[in-house]
């Protein structure tokens, strides 16, 4: 016997749940049971009154709960300065009730119907079309879910992520990973064009094409893109692409609770309609005026109050790699709404332990900008035990024997830094989440969508655009010789021509 044997491990209880979901088994979150269980809470323990300068006092958010009261009442009117491109973008607030069991089906059927020809698929996209699917599928499935077998996927093909960078090592590394597989895609665009996705997608069309011919591509190919305008639903019309939409009111940040997040995650074998139940509920939770009972209003006091006491750096640390990949989708939310007109916090997502023996040292007595938010999740999918060692070199006996397992060192992993960066100087709260779960995802989702929402009414800026993204994008399109951007290039040109020009050669 020279191979490892995981003796005593039991079965992966991640695996178990990915195979259950591929047997059609759903949550019941229709349930009082469930939906008791799966309540998030925020912790304000460690918030205010932090030791040294700039800390943060009970009464500097008690002072905004009338601004944020009148903040949420003008979001929910559609009022103030919520539009882009003369459209309201509030769309997502009432999304979650919106959402017909019927246009699910329809999802899960498409999906169902192009997950049987494919043994790959690739989600192409980039920014919000793109990160909450992959935040998603990350959190809810098998860290290595591609190395399993299909079974052990609950049938679900591989998935894959391309066009959010243009690396073209990455690029080329992942169709390894595709060659002789039967492959099956998405490309997700609202405005149709985005270079990094078009590129991507063409790349990925033309293999198909050569490979199969473009009937049988036209198979394999999804669109979601504006309902009538743009270069996809053009493309996507003259080919028979299936197509799904991006709605109108809703900005790609705030879209994975549209067919932009659903369908990647109906690939996945993601319980959608319980990622829908959880957004249902949390927009309930968030309708209340009664501010200390309304976890998105107090997210975003106390991140506003923190703000004003010269917190310019949000550290989101999570303890599970699942809410790791939900912290980078805040950290896609937060900086995108915010970051105007000089506001805004950066919003540094980390894992916990990896980050702290690194930034761990900043946080605890660096600059004193920061403000930390925990995502603490309580319930592991799996648990694993700590065995007793006859020798008991590291003196580590005591865990197992006072019945301490990885999971019970895991929570401390964010009791003890809260505890220790809040005695630095660090206010900090926690949001813990009950279970890896798509009804919860579903219900930090909505939660933070409407924290930064009422952020931006209380900056005075319009949360919804994104010129700062746009201006890069434009860049870009002269950079590499765009035809219409041609005076966008002269004048870069002439900018740079102006400019000293400093390269030191090592
Ligand atoms: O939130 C946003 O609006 C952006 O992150 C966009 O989603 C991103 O720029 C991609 O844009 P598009 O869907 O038009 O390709």
């Amino acid at each position: 016997m020279d191979e490892m044997h995981l003796t005593g491990m039991g079965a992966n209880e991640t695996v178990e749940k990915q195979k259950n979901r591929g047997r059609g088994e759903r949550s019941p979150h229709d349930s009082k049971a469930f939906r008791e269980a799966n309540r998030l809470a925020l912790d304000l323990t460690y918030t205010f009154e932090a030791p040294g300068e700039g800390s943060i006092a009970r009464k500097d958010v008690e002072a905004l709960i009338d601004p944020i009261l009148k903040a949420k009442g003008m979001l929910e009117r559609g009022e103030g300065d919520i539009r882009d491109g003369g459209l309201v973008m509030t769309g997502w607030q009432e999304k979650p009730e919106r959402i017909e069991p019927a246009h699910l089906r329809d999802i899960r059927s498409a999906t169902e119907a192009l997950s049987r020809e494919i043994d790959a698929f690739v989600s192409i996209g980039i920014g919000g079309s793109y990160l909450g699917i992959e935040s998603t599928v990350r959190a809810l499935t098998h860290t290595h879910f591609n190395q399993l077998s299909r079974e052990e996927r609950g049938g679900a093909p591989e998935i894959y992520f391309l066009g959010q960078n243009m690396d073209p090592d990455y690029f080329r590394d992942t169709l390894d990973m595709l060659r002789h597989k039967r492959v099956g895609l998405n490309v997700i665009s609202k405005s149709g064009t985005t270079t990094e996705t078009a590129i991507a997608f063409r790349i990925l069309q033309q293999l198909l094409e050569d490979s199969l011919g473009e009937e049988q591509a036209a198979r394999r190919i999804l669109v979601t893109t504006d309902r009538n305008r743009g270069a996809l639903r053009e493309l996507a019309d003259r080919k028979g692409y299936r197509s799904f939409v991006v709605p109108d009111d809703i900005g790609g940040r705030f879209s994975v609770l549209s067919d932009v997040g659903l369908v990647g995650l109906a690939m996945a074998n993601i319980d959608i309609e319980a990622f829908v139940a959880g957004f249902r509920n949390m927009q309930e939770v968030c309708a209340s005026d009664d501010f200390w009972k309304n976890p998105s209003l107090v997210h975003a006091a106390v991140r506003h109050a923190a703000w004003n006491k010269g917190k310019k750096v949000e550290v989101v640390a999570a303890n599970a790699l699942a809410l790791f990949y939900v912290a980078r989708w805040m950290e896609q939310l937060f900086p995108e709404s915010e970051g105007h007109k000089g506001h805004g916090m950066w919003v540094s997502p980390s894992l916990y332990s990896e980050k702290l023996h690194a930034n761990g040292q900043m946080v605890q007595q660096g600059e004193r900008n920061i403000l930390e938010t925990f995502l603490l999740l309580a319930e592991h999918d799996n648990r694993v035990e700590i065995p007793r060692e006859e020798t008991n070199l590291d003196g580590l006996n005591f865990l197992p024997d006072s019945g301490v397992d990885m999971n019970l060192v895991n929570r401390k992993v964010v009791e003890g830094p809260a505890y220790a960066h809040y005695l630095g100087g660090v206010p900090n709260m926690t949001l813990e989440v009950p279970r890896r779960n798509a009804y919860n995802l579903g219900q930090v989702y909505y939660m933070m969508e409407k924290s930064v929402a009422v952020s931006g009414y209380l900056f005075g800026h319009n949360p919804f655009v994104q010129p700062g993204v746009e201006a890069y994008k434009q860049a870009m399109f002269a950079l590499i010789g765009k035809p219409g951007f041609e005076d966008k290039a002269a004048k870069m040109e002439e900018n740079l021509s102006k400019m000293e020009r400093i390269r030191i050669h090592a």
